[in-house]
C-alpha cells in the first residue's frame, strides 16, 4: 500500500509549534466538541499539516495521517483482506482503525484520491458518523473521540480535482493562507534558528515573489520553503545560494522565469 502514515500517541508527544493566525484553535475544539468534522483549504506550506499535529496533541488525541494520492482508493483507507500464511484476514486501513479506537483522521490533500473516497466518507460526516464496511457486513458507529480532518488546496484550479459542493457542504471549513509578515518572520526564525533580523528580507522577498503568482508562477513561495532557506542559510550557506536552492529553483522549471526571479532577488537582497 502506498501510504504515508505517521502515528502519535495520545497524550504523550510535545505538542507541536503552531503560530494562529486567527481563531482556528478555538474552531478545531469546537468542532471536536461538537462532533463536527473538519476542511483545511489553503495553498501548500501554510501550516495545515502543523495545525493538525499541534491541535491532536494539545487535546491528547492520537492522530493518523493519510496522504492523498491520485492512487489513493476507499479500501486503502477502510482496509481489506489480506493472505496471511494460508488464511484470508481482514486488515482495517487508517481510517477504519480511527474510528474503531478513537481519535483524529486527518486525509491530507482529499481532492487528489479516488472518486470511491467520497462515498465512505459521506455517512461519516452527516449525522449517522457511521462507516459501512462491505467487504466485511460491519456497520462501525463512530465514537464520541472520532473526528475527521481533510485538506485542499483550492488553488490547483483543477475543475477534476475541485471537491464537490455535496461534499464540501459536508464540513466546517476554515480558511489558511500565508500569515501576515511579523508572524511569518517569527516562525520562520523559530523554525530555523536564524535570527529575524536576517528573515525578514526573506520573507519580503517571498511576498514579492507571491504576488507574481498567476502570471509566471502556479505558486508562490511556501512558508515551508522560507523555513528550508532561513535553515540553510543558518547552516553557513550565503543568503544568494540558499535563495536560489530554496525560493527559485523549486518554483520553476522555465529559464526565462528563473531568471525573472533572480532579479527580483537580486533587487531585494544584493
Ligand atoms: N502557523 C505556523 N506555526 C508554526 N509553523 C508553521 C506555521 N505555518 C507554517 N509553519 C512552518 O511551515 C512548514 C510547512 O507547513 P505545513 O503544515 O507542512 O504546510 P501544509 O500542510 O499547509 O502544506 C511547517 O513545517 C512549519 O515549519
Ligand atoms: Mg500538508
Amino acid at each position: 500500500m502506498n501510504l504515508h502514515l505517521s502515528a502519535t500517541a495520545p497524550g504523550k508527544a510535545l505538542v507541536p509549534h503552531y503560530i494562529p493566525a486567527g481563531n482556528e484553535c478555538e474552531l478545531f475544539e469546537l468542532a471536536w466538541k461538537r462532533k463536527l468534522p473538519l476542511l483545511l483549504k489553503g495553498p501548500t506550506g501554510c501550516g495545515k499539516t502543523r495545525f493538525v499535529s499541534h491541535m491532536a496533541a494539545r487535546l491528547g488525541l492520537p492522530l493518523s495521517t493519510v496522504s492523498c494520492h491520485d492512487d489513493l482508493a476507499a479500501a486503502d483507507l477502510t482496509g481489506r483482506y489480506l493472505l496471511k500464511g494460508g488464511d484470508t484476514v481482514w486488515v482495517d486501513g487508517p481510517l477504519t482503525r480511527a474510528v474503531r479506537n478513537g481519535g483524529v483522521c486527518y486525509l491530507d490533500e482529499v481532492v487528489e484520491a479516488r472518486k470511491d473516497v467520497a462515498v465512505v466518507l459521506h455517512p461519516l460526516t452527516d449525522d449517522r458518523r457511521i462507516l459501512p464496511l462491505e467487504r466485511t457486513g460491519e456497520t462501525l458507529e463512530a465514537p464520541a473521540e472520532f473526528m475527521l480532518v481533510v485538506s485542499y488546496n483550492p488553488g490547483y484550479q483543477n475543475i477534476l480535482k475541485a471537491l464537490k459542493p455535496s461534499t464540501k457542504q459536508r464540513f466546517v471549513a476554515i480558511e489558511f493562507d500565508f500569515l501576515p509578515k511579523e508572524q511569518e518572520i517569527a516562525i520562520v526564525s523559530a523554525e530555523s534558528g536564524l535570527e529575524e533580523r536576517h528573515v525578514a528580507p526573506l520573507v519580503n522577498l517571498a511576498q514579492r515573489l507571491r504576488t507574481m503568482k498567476g502570471h509566471d508562477l502556479e505558486e508562490g513561495v511556501s512558508t515551508r520553503l522560507l523555513v528550508y532557506c532561513a535553515s540553510l542559510i543558518e547552516s553557513g550557506l550565503t543568503p544568494r545560494e540558499a535563495i536560489s536552492a530554496a525560493m527559485i529553483e523549486p518554483l520553476t522549471d522555465d529559464p526565462d522565469v528563473r531568471l525573472a526571479l533572480r532579479e527580483v532577488a537580486g533587487a531585494i537582497i544584493p
